[in-house]
């Protein structure tokens, strides 16, 4: 199939683009890079050994999305740009709802206008708030806590209306757990701009010396350490998922469909850390810092749904996730000193 990756050269986008590539389908990346760069794609051919166009344009420009549409023989859309810091939707809320809302409605309309309707789009675990019962399944209540989180959601309400407007639809929701790691080649994996926000990219650079120390928020949790627990998802495993779910939409005959991805384990931001230093050989200096404004204690998947329905389930352990991350934090540093 030709797909196109909308936000292709950003983390998860180019782990899924190497995965497709690999099972044999043809792909384009559409990207604004107002959050990565175009040197990913010339790591992806070195990954894949096969050249990936990348058009640079925004997805709330319609006639950029019409000019790619009309050059590609698109026949299947994964939808992966966005921006996605909570905090800065905190601050910047019309931001947020103007590049994910109205980028996504505009994406929506440049499909439907040139007959593309099989789209899988990124959700997140964000979307089920502060979770009533663990694991969470995806008939478990929705709500949000901050822009972000409302922007995944209202855009989630949106594809079940167009789903129902029109059965031509396939679509897959796809509500990621937490993403970290990186391709096993070390050469692309997750580089945020500034002090990262997640724990992963925080632990690599602090054992880099590149942060002094981790503040891990809160010891005082409902949790077996008192510190927050969370669904980590190898990054890989998270790409194969996108790969079953799109053979899944290809044959099903439901317009809309929605699936969690997540390994169903949950571990502590200690358990992180200990990993991280053990399966490294290196120490994560942190200090027990007030809890997080908008965290909750744990959340972890039931990723049952995926394995039935998808025949998909995670096979890559914590070490996997701890190892791969400090391999691209050297490539990292290589690529700086070179
Ligand atoms: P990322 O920032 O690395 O990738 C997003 C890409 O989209 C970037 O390359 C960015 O330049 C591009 N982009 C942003 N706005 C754009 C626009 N208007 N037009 C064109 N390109 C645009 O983020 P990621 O971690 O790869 O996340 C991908 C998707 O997965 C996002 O929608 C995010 O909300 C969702 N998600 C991520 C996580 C996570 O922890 N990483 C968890 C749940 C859901
Ligand atoms: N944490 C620390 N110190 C840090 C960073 C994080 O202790 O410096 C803790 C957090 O308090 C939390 C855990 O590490 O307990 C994970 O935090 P992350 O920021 O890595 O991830 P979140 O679970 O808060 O959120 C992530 C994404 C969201 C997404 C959500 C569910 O950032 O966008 O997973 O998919 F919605």
């Amino acid at each position: 199939m030709k797909i196109l990756l909308t936000g292709g050269a950003g983390y998860i986008g180019s782990h899924v683009a190497a995965a497709l590539v690999s099972s044999g389908h043809d792909i384009v990346c559409f990207d604004n890079l107002s959050n990565s760069e175009a040197g990913v794609m010339d790591r992806l051919e070195a990954i894949t050994g096969t050249p990936i166009p990348l058009v640079k344009g925004d997805i709330r420009d319609r006639d950029a999305l019409d000019k790619v549409f009309g050059d590609h023989a698109v026949e299947a859309v994964i939808h992966f740009a966005g921006l996605k810091a909570v905090g800065e939707s905190v601050a910047q809320p019309m931001r947020y709802y103007d590049n994910n809302v109205r980028g996504t409605l505009t994406l929506l309309e440049a499909m439907s206008d040139c007959d593309v309707k099989t789209l899988v789009f990124s959700s997140s675990a964000t979307v089920y708030g502060s979770p009533s019962y663990l694991p969470i399944d995806e008939e478990h209540p929705t709500s949000a806590t901050n822009p972000y989180g409302r922007t995944k959601l209202m855009i989630e309400e949106m594809l079940a209306d167009v789903a129902a407007s029109d059965p031509e639809w396939r679509i897959a929701t796809l509500r990621y757990f937490n993403p970290v790691g990186a391709h096993d080649s070390g050469l692309i994996g997750e580089n945020p701009n500034g002090v990262p926000n997640n724990l992963m990219p925080y632990i690599s650079r602090v054992a880099a010396g590149r942060l002094n120390e981790l503040s891990v928020f809160g010891g005082d949790y409902p949790t077996p350490d008192g510190t927050g627990v969370r669904d980590y998802i190898h990054v890989l495993d998270l790409a194969d998922g996108h790969v079953a779910a799109l053979d899944a939409i290809a044959k099903t005959e439901r317009p809309l469909s929605t699936w969690n991805l997540g390994t169903g384990q949950g571990y502590s931001v200690l358990d992180m850390v200990k990993a991280f230093e053990r399966v490294n050989g290196v120490r994560v200096p942190y200090r027990i810092a007030p809890r997080r404004d908008g965290d909750i204690a744990s959340c972890f998947a039931s990723p049952e749904r995926a394995e039935r329905e998808l025949g998909w389930k995670a096979s890559r352990g914590l070490d996997a996730m701890c190892a791969s991350s400090w391999s691209f934090e050297h490539m990292l540093a290589k690529r700086n000193t070179d």
